[in-house]
């Protein structure tokens, strides 16, 4: 489903992996493993529209024009810590991609985003930029990292999430109204710690077994 800059995955893989990934108690390395196999079904959707190009190749048999991918290789831009768990699904996609790490924490007293690292390639201008987060919670994280990519002279970028709040859409539309999202589902509501209802709990931790 898809309105207004917003896209709905409802394929039947990923919603069936989403409900097992929200269930209290699946064990760390079967959250991981969800995280990153809804990783790679997002980042076949998210890469649909890719612009291709036309080329001469030769096969066993005969020289054909054939399509490939056009333009710079994409980038990749996981917001630490918990974007790292989407990684390996999108980069067994796109091996060739670009990295960018952009690394914030959510203060737990304002819910504001604090960038303790950014590290990017230097020639973003021309590069589609998927960002990626698996929850959209405040939107303070998005857009915090959405305007460090702009600052680098990104223009094609595209945000991918694994549950969004309703909160955290208005509020990212508000600041980055042109950039797209694509999500598996958008829940009810933010309670007043910042999480997802009914989401699916801390995602950094519940992937890498800090809690
Ligand atoms: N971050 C999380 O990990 N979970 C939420 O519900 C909100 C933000």
């Amino acid at each position: 489903m898809s309105s207004d800059n917003l896209h709905i995955v409802n394929h039947p893989l990923v919603q069936h992996k989403l409900t097992l990934l929200r269930e209290k108690d699946r064990s760390t390395s079967g959250f991981r493993d969800l995280v990153n196999e809804i990783g790679m079904l997002l980042g076949y959707e998210v890469t649909r529209d890719l612009p291709l190009e036309t080329v001469e190749i030769e096969t066993p048999l005969t020289p054909m024009k054939a399509r490939r991918i056009a333009g710079k290789k994409l980038t990749f831009a996981p917001i630490l810590r918990a974007g790292i768990g989407f990684l390996d699904g999108m980069l067994a996609l796109v091996p060739s991609a670009r990295i960018a790490h952009i690394g914030l924490y959510r203060d737990p007293q304002s819910l504001e985003a604090v960038e303790y690292y950014f590290k990017a390639p230097q020639d973003m201008s021309d590069r589609t930029v998927i960002m990626m987060d698996p929850m959209l919670a405040t939107g303070n994280s998005a857009c915090a990292a959405a305007s460090l990519l702009k600052a680098r002279g990104a223009k094609d970028i595209r945000f991918v999430c694994l549950l969004a709040a309703p909160e955290g859409i208005a509020h990212f539309r508000e600041v980055h109204g042109a950039i797209p999202i694509w999500t598996a589902a958008v829940d009810d509501y933010l309670n007043d710690h910042g999480y997802i209802v009914p989401g699916l709990g801390d995602a950094g931790d519940r992937m890498f077994g800090t809690k």
